[in-house]
């Protein structure tokens, strides 16, 4: 049986595949396998490791008569076509779980970043614009106490949550269902969306991509924020109307963002929104930290191995 896999990665997490199956991986890290060459690799493989950056389209699955499972090192799976999968009997895996912390980590530490303005200032020591202490030089907004609304309470959400707790935050979230959990263990109080947009200090978007959530956050949600608001995005770029984002930024309607995510990927340094001082942007890093990082590729591989073994997977998506 053949798997492609379109990222290059460590022997050691690929042996068990390369020793039972016949593996086709792209020979770059950082680089995808070119759509050309996947869509002609994809025409006899069995199995697919895949992650956020390739798109797997009706297109794709089109071409892969024999493809029996997709597995994505990532738990986001708004890049597959699920349904065309499903209707191919295709099954799905995914990495959720092994990536709460390091995303929740992330998330804060863009929160603090945006918030107290971390990176603006490493900048300004790099363009020689650091002149004296000034009294009000760099101010940012305080973290300690203030309200941060979280929209998406699933595991990461929970998990940033917990963090917020340590900086003593008043914890508000807004998800399609309760989380007992968040309001037991940590207080949080469940409001309606347009209530956290007017309260909220700090503004975390976490929901999933899907049609519902598709630019959920534009121009009437940014009128309803605070002047001194903070908003985060480590969810997906294709939630927020990011031309209504850059004129709240612009206007100061809000006051700052942390954003890893975009829409499309990658951006450039000519991308509008770095052109903005209030903006703290990196290259969809949520869930790299190292040992998470092995941990997903684990995962994925396992997911991939039962898929093709007839056994059901460790994490599927229904
Ligand atoms: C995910 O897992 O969905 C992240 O966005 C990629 O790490």
């Amino acid at each position: 049986m053949k798997i492609v896999i379109t990222r290059h990665l460590p022997n050691d997490i690929t042996k068990e595949l390369v020793d039972n199956f016949n593996v086709v991986m792209w020979e770059k890290e950082n680089e995808p396998m070119p759509r050309k060459q996947l869509l002609e690799e994809i025409k006899d493989a069995d199995g697919l490791f895949t992650n956020v950056a390739d798109q797997i389209d009706f297109e794709l699955l089109e071409r892969a008569p024999k493809l029996k499972v997709i597995s994505t090192m990532a738990v986001g799976h708004d890049n597959i076509d699920i349904n065309e999968a499903r209707n191919r009997g295709i099954v799905v895996g995914h990495t959720p779980g092994v990536l709460t912390e390091a995303t929740a980590d992330l998330t804060f530490a863009l929160l603090m970043a945006a918030g107290r303005r971390i990176v603006e200032g490493m900048d300004v020591i790099r363009q020689n614009e650091w002149n004296s202490w000034g009294p009000f030089f760099l101010t940012g907004q305080g973290i300690y106490k203030k309200s941060i609304g979280i929209i998406g309470m699933g595991r990461i959400g929970l998990g940033v949550a917990r963090r917020a707790k340590g900086f003593q935050m008043d914890i508000l979230y807004y998800n399609r269902s309760r989380n007992r959990e968040a309001e037991e263990e940590l207080n949080a109080t469940y409001c309606e969306l347009d209530e956290l947009l007017t309260k909220a200090d700090y503004i975390v978007l976490l929901a999933p991509s899907t049609k519902d959530t598709y630019k959920m956050i534009g121009k009437a949600e940014f009128a309803k924020m605070k002047h001194t608001a903070v908003f985060i995005n480590t969810s997906r770029g294709t939630n927020v109307d990011e031309e209504a984002l850059y004129h709240a930024l612009q206007s100061g309607e809000i006051f700052a963002a942390g954003l890893d995510v975009f829409d499309p990927e990658p951006i450039d340094s000519e991308h509008p929104l770095l052109k903005l001082r209030n903006v703290t942007a990196l290259p969809h890093i949520g869930s790299a930290a190292i040992e998470t990082r092995i941990e997903m590729a684990r995962l994925a591989c396992e997911n991939l191995l039962n898929g093709l073994k007839g056994q059901p997977l460790v994490h599927e998506v229904k």
